[in-house]
């Protein structure tokens, strides 16, 4: 559904890289996640997969069209809500959704019923100029689906969302995927990752650094851990220790024959503690 192969881009054409040299795959009915702290390159990516950048370098097909070559029909394909949500401040929810919902030569869906799917339902007839931040992300999200987009591209969406709307946003995200839409997701939260995507790659200063599922990478890097609890002067402490590493094994034998253990536990490594060993750098 989604190729490219060694793409590169630089904003001012300053010799810095915004992306440097990427490869990756996305197959039909993938949700794939790129994960990555802010300013790695990750809406730079889904800018020119979604032709919003004049692409520079490298090969890119999209939903089986070269983005070199304009060809708009692929945007009947494609639905896209990023995080800059740029809805219409003068028109109501519904005219918001009715007016993008002409530019499609596809059957749309009820603006009304995606309205109603983001949790706002009663604001139809209120103007988008008036809602919070939260809303037009959900408006702009809603937006996304009218076309009911074979690949979906979504950049950070559940950001800066209260939990229970993040939490309606993740069910939509897994039931469109699980009746077969594509989708491309960007996140730096390794939560959104870990729950919704068949594959991640860790992006870091333009480049991707691995690409695997989540269950493999926590697998080969997750059963290595060992946290341990102890009383140490009267207080608890916790440490999270490696079980392959010599230093960490005796400092695991030294607590248990020093301290009192209340719990000691192999622990499954989060997507974030395996990104911060990877790459050396946490996701903030
Ligand atoms: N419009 C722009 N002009 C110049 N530099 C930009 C622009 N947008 C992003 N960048 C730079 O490109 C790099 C990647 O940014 P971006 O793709 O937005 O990262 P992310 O989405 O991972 O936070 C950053 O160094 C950022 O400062
Ligand atoms: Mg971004």
């Amino acid at each position: 559904m989604i190729s490219v192969k060694n793409l590169s881009h630089s904003y001012n054409n300053d010799g810095i890289l915004a992306i440097n040299n990427i490869s990756f795959d996305v197959a039909k009915g993938e949700t794939f996640g790129f994960l990555g702290p802010s300013g790695s390159g990750k809406s730079t990516t889904q800018g020119i997969l979604t032709g919003l950048l004049k692409q520079q370098t490298g090969k890119v097909s999209v939903a089986g069209y070269d983005t070199m070559k304009v060809q708009n029909e692929r945007f009947n394909k494609i639905g896209v809500s990023f995080e800059q949500s740029n809805v219409y401040s003068k028109l109501t929810a519904r005219e918001n959704l009715k007016f993008y919902a002409k530019l499609f030569d596809v059957p749309t869906r009820d603006p009304d019923e995606l309205i109603r799917l983001v949790g706002l339902e009663g604001k139809e007839k209120v103007r988008a100029g008036e809602f919070s931040k939260g809303m037009k992300h959900r408006l702009t999200f809603a937006r996304s689906m009218i076309n009911n987009p074979e690949l979906w591209f979504l950049d950070e969406p559940t950001t800066g969302l209260d939990p229970t709307i993040a939490a309606t946003i993740k069910d939509i995200i897994r039931e469109r995927t699980a009746s077969g839409t594509t989708c491309f997701l960007t996140t730096h939260n390794m939560y959104i990752a870990d729950e919704l995507c068949d594959r991640v790659a860790f992006i870091i200063d333009g480049e991707i650094v691995l690409i695997d599922t989540p269950k493999k990478l926590k697998l080969q890097y997750g059963q290595k851990l060992a946290e341990i609890e102890y009383f140490k002067d009267g207080k608890l402490i916790t440490e999270t220790l490696k079980t392959i590493d010599n230093a960490d094994k005796s400092r695991i034998a030294d607590i248990i024959k020093n301290y009192d253990v209340q719990t000691m536990h192999t622990k499954e490594a989060t997507l974030e503690e395996i990104f911060i060993q990877v790459t050396g750098r946490g996701l903030a």
